[in-house]
């Protein structure tokens, strides 16, 4: 009777994995404050996309963690960076069975830890960063992603990234914009997974969003759905399910949230604890997101619930 009546659903159709690959390994390592992931090594990222598909999850997003890092992140771009390098593998491995989405950014590439390129005073230049992600976007269509994930918060990427793929001969490749994303204290287990430090202490809040403001983030959806954004994303998730809502009933193109790592360890940290039952806390979280109209779920969950729920 109450799967009858049942107002919202979750299916592994609704969740998307991250994973991160890193270079210059030859064997997964464990993150330490994200127990159960690890940053994977080419081969070993063959069987985890393995398992995704036989368990139905019907897309991943690529995050990639270089051996050198510079002031311009270079190997964002480099045809033979390891997110590139992934892209391909696993579009030949597995062909169309799951969706290959990956994360456009700079700041796991850049020696100084900034979404962007930053100028001798320690500021983000917004707009010459814009032509780091173009490159970014065209080095990943030709390694064959379905989507590219713009995470920056730079005013403008969007429209420089489809620009840059139209022009490029990439004009399927669409659009996940990380379009509401809060300059958030839940996002460091993900710093320790990609190897990131800010320079000097510094933070996001120059280009990510005050959580004291829900209305803005209408305004920065509705501008990235302008700019030609095919979905659009409100991060973190549970923290933001107001945001969600709001965004929902804003826009009718797919919605998905990001249920972050600092949301994965809590509840992975209390359930070592012995404090709560982890699974089902994990569930009744990804059941809220759902609830609040994210019609996908990015978590690092996706594997293990997939699991539960097939
Ligand atoms: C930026 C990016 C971040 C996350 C995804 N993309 C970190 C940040 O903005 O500082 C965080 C994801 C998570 O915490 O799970 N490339």
């Amino acid at each position: 009777m109450r799967r009858l009546v049942a107002e919202t659903t979750l299916t592994p159709a609704d969740l998307i994995a991250p994973l991160f690959v890193r270079e210059g390994i030859d064997a997964p390592v464990p993150i330490t404050s994200l127990p159960g992931v690890a940053q994977l090594d080419l081969a070993s990222l063959d069987a985890e996309v393995d398992e995704l598909v036989a368990l139905g999850v019907p897309a991943l997003i690529l995050f990639g963690i270089p051996e050198h890092k510079d002031a311009v992140g270079s190997g964002a771009s480099d045809p033979d960076g390891i997110v590139q390098l992934a892209i391909r593998r696993v579009r030949d491995r597995v062909g169309d069975a799951i969706v290959v989405m990956a994360d456009l950014c700079l700041d796991e590439y850049t020696d100084h830890g900034h979404c962007g390129l930053v100028r001798p005073d320690g500021t983000v230049d917004n707009d010459s960063t814009l032509e780091r992600y173009a490159a970014a976007a065209i080095a990943q269509a030709e390694a064959g992603v379905d989507v590219v994930a713009p995470s920056g918060m730079m005013d403008g990427q969007v429209a420089a990234i489809r620009d840059a793929l139209d022009g490029g001969g990439a004009s399927e490749v669409a659009i996940l914009a990380y379009a509401a994303k809060y300059a958030s204290a839940l996002y460091g287990p993900f710093r320790e997974a990609v190897d990131v430090a800010i320079a000097d202490g510094g933070d996001r809040r120059a280009y990510q969003q005050d959580p004291h403001n829900a209305r803005e983030s209408m305004v920065e959806i509705l501008a990235d759905v302008a700019e030609g954004a095919d979905m659009v994303m409100v991060k973190p998730a549970v923290t933001y399910l107001d945001i969600i809502r709001q965004a929902r009933e804003l826009v009718d193109i797919p919605l998905t949230a990001y249920h972050v790592s600092g949301e994965y360890a809590m509840i992975r940290a209390a359930a070592a604890n012995g404090w709560i039952d982890g699974d089902a806390v994990a569930l009744e979280q990804l059941v809220a997101i759902r609830r609040a109209g994210a019609d996908a779920i990015l978590t690092y969950f996706a594997k293990e619930a997939a699991g539960w729920l097939s």
